[in-house]
Order: structure tokens, then sequence, then C-alpha cells
């Protein structure tokens, strides 16, 4: 049996291809070649690794990811993110092939809302609407009225008449959050991400006051204690641009580290800090999005496998909640990148 054959069959076990790579090949140069050979488009999330984000063709949140996905001539879209943004890719581009460099690439949030758990739980809710995260199941959207992001949650739930209930799953953090920003009484799933969820309130004052003029930057996934602190809240593109265009040079950054990269090769004259975490280790690196490496994403490309498949009543059932997202964000004037 040959290499690739045996390595292909172990892909359901491992997630990836695991084949040698000769270890002369220039994966940069390779990659390249394969984009341009195969009419394919990389897409990556701020939070993968700095030399995924180097070589992608577009680098953004989940928001402007979606967008691309929808509106790309490539035949095929490389997903350098987690699963569920691979999913929503391919809903949006059914007709293209939708690469993941590593099917285990999960998320943490997404897991923390299993559809057939949900789909008892909106039983008892029968006169609400369902807005989800856009960090969430492909079926999971089956049961979803309007997904939303993080750059466009406020603008979703806006867009709801105020006097129409709604679910908000499956993010209790961003849930709570947009309790207070928007005034609606939303019921929330008690679901989380365990990257945004790791902040330490202590050493972040500790941190703040050995950094006075520091401004303290968190993502709407963080818990409100530590929301509660910030000078600036917002998506990971909220993020970077407030870090762009705000006078402080020096920033506490309370999200996935990978966001990092992006902020220093725009700003290279600021200070970036990683915001400490309640653990011994001094990253906050989401271990789902960095299972992608560029080995993984090479072989990917080279065997155009791992793909990512749905059946076809996912696809017809939840594409609806991302399409009423993109309208309320193309209404609202929002372009994510
Ligand atoms: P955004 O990039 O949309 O802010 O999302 C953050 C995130 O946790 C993605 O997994
Ligand atoms: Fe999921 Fe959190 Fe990782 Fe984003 S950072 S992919 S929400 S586990």
């Amino acid at each position: 049996m040959s290499t690739l054959t045996l390595a292909r069959e172990n892909l359901d076990r491992k997630g990836f291809l695991d084949l040698d790579i000769d270890p002369q090949l220039d994966l940069a140069a390779a990659i390249n070649r394969l984009k341009k050979e195969k009419n394919a488009v990389i897409l990556a999330h701020y939070y993968q690794d700095s030399d995924i984000q180097d070589i992608a063709d577009y680098i953004g949140d989940s928001l402007g990811l979606s967008q691309q996905a929808a509106v790309t001539d490539a035949d095929i879209i490389v997903f350098a993110g987690v699963h569920f943004m691979a999913e929503t890719a391919k809903m949006l581009s059914p007709q293209k092939k939708v690469l993941l460099p590593d099917l285990k690439a999960g998320c943490s949030l997404a897991d923390s809302c299993p559809a057939p758990v949900f789909r008892e739980f909106k039983k008892k809710y029968p006169d609400h609407v369902v807005v989800s995260y856009i960090n969430c199941t492909a079926e999971l959207k089956t049961l979803t009225d309007i997904c939303c992001t993080s750059t466009n949650a406020v603008q979703v739930i806006e867009s709801i008449p105020a006097d129409q209930k709604i679910i908000f799953a499956p993010d209790i953090n961003l849930g709570k959050y947009l309790v207070q920003k928007t005034g609606r009484d939303m019921v929330l799933w008690n679901g989380a991400c365990m990257v945004h969820e790791i902040f330490s309130h202590e050493k972040i004052v500790k941190l703040r006051q050995r950094h006075p003029r520091a401004k303290f930057i968190a993502h709407p996934e963080c818990e409100p204690h530590i929301l509660e602190m910030a000078d600036f809240i917002g998506s990971t593109t909220g993020l970077l641009k407030y870090t762009i265009a705000d006078a402080a040079d020096e920033f506490i950054v309370a999200t996935e580290s990978g966001i990092l990269h992006q902020m220093q090769k725009s700003s290279p004259h600021k200070t970036f800090i990683p915001a400490p975490p309640d653990n011994a280790c001094a990253c906050n690196d989401c271990p789902h999005m960095k299972l992608n490496t560029l080995e993984k994403l090479y072989l990917c490309m080279e065997y155009e496998q791992p793909e990512i498949t749905l059946p076809e009543w996912v696809i017809a059932q939840g594409r609806a909640s991302i399409d009423r997202m993109l309208e309320i964000s193309a209404r609202a004037g929002l372009v994510s990148g």
C-alpha cells in the first residue's frame, strides 16, 4: 500500500495527512505555486501562527472571512482557521472545494452547544428568535434565525423589533456584554471560549500598575469582570484598528495571542503585551487554532484533503442565518478586514 493511501486511510483518525515532507522544500514557495496552479485562495484568521498569516491571501476576523468566502472566485478555499469557520465558508460557497489543514481544529465554544441539546432547549421558548454567534456548528446554524460575529452583534440584536424575545447562543460572556450594550433582556445559553475565560483579573491589575500608560483592550468573549476593566472592547479587527488609531504606545491585549502579529506589523513602534492568564503559562494560544501548521497547509493544498463536506439539508437550512447576518452587516456598512 502506498504511503499516500495509508495517510488517506488515517485521515479520519489523525485529522490531517501525516506525510513526510522533503526537509529541503521551500514551503512558502511550494504553497504559492499551488495557489496559482489550483486557483486556490488562503483565508486566515488572526489567531493563526504568524507564518500562516504571512502567506495568506486574506487575513481577518470571522465577519471578514465570511464576506471573503461568499465572494471569492477561487476554485478552492483553503481555510486557515477552525472547523466552524471552514463550515461557514462551505455553506456560503457550496460549489467550491473547502479545505482545512487539520480537521481536528475545533472550538471549545462551538462544542459547548451541541445541536441536539439546543433543539430541546429551544422548545421551551417557542416565541423567541435565535441569534447565534458564528462560533457554532453548522448544525446549530440550522436552528438559528440570525448569526452574528463580535463585529456586528450589536447591529444584529438592534435589527430585531424591541418586543421580540431573543435566545442568544452559545457564548454567555458575549451575551452578557450584548444585554448590557443593547438593553435587551435575552435568554442566554451557558457556553464559553476556553481561551477568553482564562485571564486573571488580579494579574492584569498588577500589570497595569507596572504599565500605567498602557491601554487595556479586550475581546467581548472575555468574562464580565475582565471587560469591566477595559479601555476598549472589540472584535479582533476592532482591537487591531483601535491600536492603530489610538495615541497610546503600549497596549495590554486580552484575546488570543495570534492577533499581536498584525498589531506589531501595523504599529512597529508600539508595545503589545498579552494579558496574563490565570495559569502558569505565559501564552494565550488557542490550542485548536494552533493545530494548523505550514506543513499541514502545504499537504492539504497538494493532496486537496482534508476537505469539508456538509449534508445538503444542513446547507439549505443553515445558510439563511448567515445570509441574514451578511445583509444586516452590509446595511450597516460593516466591512471587516
Ligand atoms: P473575531 O475574530 O470575529 O473577533 O472572533 C474571535 C474568535 O474567537 C474566533 O474564534
Ligand atoms: Fe473557539 Fe476560543 Fe479558539 Fe476562537 S479562540 S476558536 S472561540 S476556542
